[in-house]
């Protein structure tokens, strides 16, 4: 088997390497400055002269503040660069967001619910859904959530940060949802969309355990690290950001064998590796 791994310096795509190394598998990564997907007959004249039985995409534009701004860079990444890949016809593992829906708070969305985005980004990332639906190529299409791993910053190494300098942290206590650590994820999507295939579609996976909020989150880890300052919780109304949040990211997988760990169980171990 040949695999091309593209967004192998991001959060998620960087735990690919090493997996795929360990399992002896062929694989081509090349970086961004290697292969820009937005030049698109560059990735044409790439894939032409090479060849991959599957392709783990982890690129993707994923500010989603930002991406209310720059929309034009947004549906660039994450629906015309893919809708190109996609003309080359070779099955694919795809990573989506709870972001394509909106539920009311603490109902679990499962596979088929309606997807109704209410930001830029969610609705770019229902455009690539609707793409790889569209494309008559096998696909997996995983929809995760609230990502926190070693590989680039994100709300937990964020958090981390500003409890070392402040006494007073401000995060939103009305959102709920399920941290994932990346490591999980893709062990767990190489287990069962690289070296097995399932049928084609879409998928949930997170972190298993009870929803909590970002509040919630935050104190349960910045307790763990003996973190004496305190958590105020705020509304996501009392923050001016561009763009809305959904105030529900429980996803609920009704079609896989089995569940990734609990996340508090993930958080630990990612707390005992990380400083
Ligand atoms: N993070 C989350 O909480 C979260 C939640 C739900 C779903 N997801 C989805 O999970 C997937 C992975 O997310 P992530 O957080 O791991 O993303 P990320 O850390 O932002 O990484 C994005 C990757 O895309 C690459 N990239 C950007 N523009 C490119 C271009 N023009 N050509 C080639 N490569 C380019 C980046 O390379 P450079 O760094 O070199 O530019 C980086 O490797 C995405 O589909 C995302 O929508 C993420």
């Amino acid at each position: 088997m040949r695999v091309l791994l593209l967004g192998k310096s991001g959060l998620l795509g960087s735990e690919f390497p090493s997996l795929l190394t360990q399992a002896g598998i062929e694989f081509l990564a090349p970086s961004h400055h290697e292969l820009d997907v937005t030049h698109f007959d560059e990735v044409d004249r790439f894939m032409a002269r090479e060849y991959f039985d599957k392709i783990i995409y982890c690129i993707a534009y994923t500010d989603v503040d930002k991406a209310e701004m720059e929309r034009g860079l947004c549906e660039q990444l994450n629906v015309k660069a893919l809708e190109n890949i996609l003309t080359h016809k070779r099955p694919i593992v795809h990573f989506s967001s709870e972001y394509v829906f909106n539920a009311p708070a603490n109902v679990a969305v499962s596979e088929e619910t309606k997807r109704e985005p209410i930001n830029f980004y969610g609705e770019t990332k229902l455009r690539a859904e609707q793409a790889l639906e569209k494309s008559g190529v096998s696909f997996w299409n995983i929809r995760t959530s609230w990502l926190f791993g070693t590989g680039k910053e994100n709300f937990v190494t964020r958090i981390l940060k500003k409890s070392l300098e402040e006494d007073v942290i401000e995060v939103v206590a009305d959102q709920v949802g399920r941290p994932t650590y990346a490591k999980d994820l893709a062990e767990f999507v190489f287990r069962h969309f690289i070296l097995s295939t399932l049928e084609s579609g879409h998928y949930h996976l997170q972190n298993s355990g009870d929803g909590i909020s970002w509040a919630d989150f935050a104190e349960y880890f910045l307790q763990k690290r003996g973190w004496q300052g305190e958590i105020r919780n705020i509304a996501s109304t009392d923050l001016i950001r561009p763009a809305r949040r959904p105030l529900n990211s429980l996803l609920r997988n009704t079609k896989l064998p089995e569940v990734l760990r609990n996340w508090h169980e993930a958080v630990d171990e990612f707390l005992s590796i990380s400083n």
